[in-house]
């Protein structure tokens, strides 16, 4: 299936691993010119030499800095003439209840996870409008709709992307800006590998013993992989998916036991 996306402009944040990586490297296949951005250069440069794009640079940018993300949409235009596609995907998850997360461990992942998106969106926004529309994805997590206690930080800032992306998907819809997100859960990667001390110090279970528990869980009986995302993602970012808007679709092997 042709997907339209040939010559589009892409938008990465966090495409330097993991599940915003395989975004990258399956829009780059789709024909995109690809802009990752992380917090490190030889992150960047190595996730860079895994594409087969026909144009991709790497920008050094935290999206917890408001100067950052204004600096990296310049960046991105000046050297793309323009944005048609943005994968808000930059994050990552904070184990542990109220006792175990310092305060100021849960600012900064709302900074991360909500702020960044919000000024991403902010100044994006304005380009699009100017290009006639485009695509803002949003990767999530599920904790958002299943409210975790032993995720309480990944919880509270899920539940807050999910009001951001309806209420942004409504007043964006009118200037063709079409505003959905993906929904992972036990998607193997960087990030979940690491779960392996909390699951030693608060669960009393290795890393291979909780992997085995949640594959279990999985319907599908497995866990997922960066691509399992990177697919919905493209098909989001198409014009196959032309009439979708303010949706968050969840991509998980059946894991999710809510029915909205
Ligand atoms: N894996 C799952 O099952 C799962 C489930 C639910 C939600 N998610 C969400 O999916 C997203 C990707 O997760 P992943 O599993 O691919 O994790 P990962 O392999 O750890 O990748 C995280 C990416 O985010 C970047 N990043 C983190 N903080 C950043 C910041 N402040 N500014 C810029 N870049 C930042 C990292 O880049 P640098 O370190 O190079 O800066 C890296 O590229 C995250 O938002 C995560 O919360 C994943």
């Amino acid at each position: 299936m042709d997907l339209g996306l040939s010559g589009k402009t892409a938008l990465i944040t966090g495409g330097t691993s993991g599940i915003g990586l395989a975004i990258a490297q399956r829009l780059g296949a789709e024909g995109c010119r690809i802009a990752i951005c992380g917090r490190q250069r030889t992150k960047l440069d190595a996730a860079i030499a895994t594409l087969n794009a026909t144009e991709a640079k790497g920008f050094i940018a935290d999206v917890c800095k408001p100067a950052d993300i204004a600096a990296l949409i310049d960046d991105v235009v000046n050297a793309f003439g323009g944005i048609d596609i943005v994968v808000s995907n930059a994050g990552t998850h904070i184990a542990g209840r109220i006792d175990d997360v310092a305060t100021d461990d849960l600012v900064r992942h709302f900074h991360t996870k909500v702020i960044g998106p919000w000024e991403l969106a902010r100044r994006v926004a304005p380009h699009m409008r100017r290009q006639g529309g485009g695509r803002f994805i949003v990767i999530i997590g599920q904790t958002g709709k299943v409210p975790q206690a032993n995720a309480i930080a990944s919880t509270i800032t899920n539940a807050a992307q999910h009001a951001f992306v309806k209420s942004l998907s409504d007043e964006l819809a009118a200037d063709k800006i079409l505003v959905n997100a993906v929904c992972p859960s036990r998607i193997k990667s960087p990030l979940t590998d690491g779960l392996k001390l909390y699951n030693e110090v608060y669960l009393g279970r290795s890393l291979e013993q909780q992997e085995s528990k949640w594959g279990a869980d999985v319907p599908l009986g497995r866990w997922g992989t960066p691509d399992d995302i990177a697919n919905a993602v493209a098909f989001l970012a198409s014009s196959r998916a032309g009439f979708i808007v303010g949706a968050n679709i969840d991509v998980d092997g059946g894991h999710q036991r809510s029915i909205f």
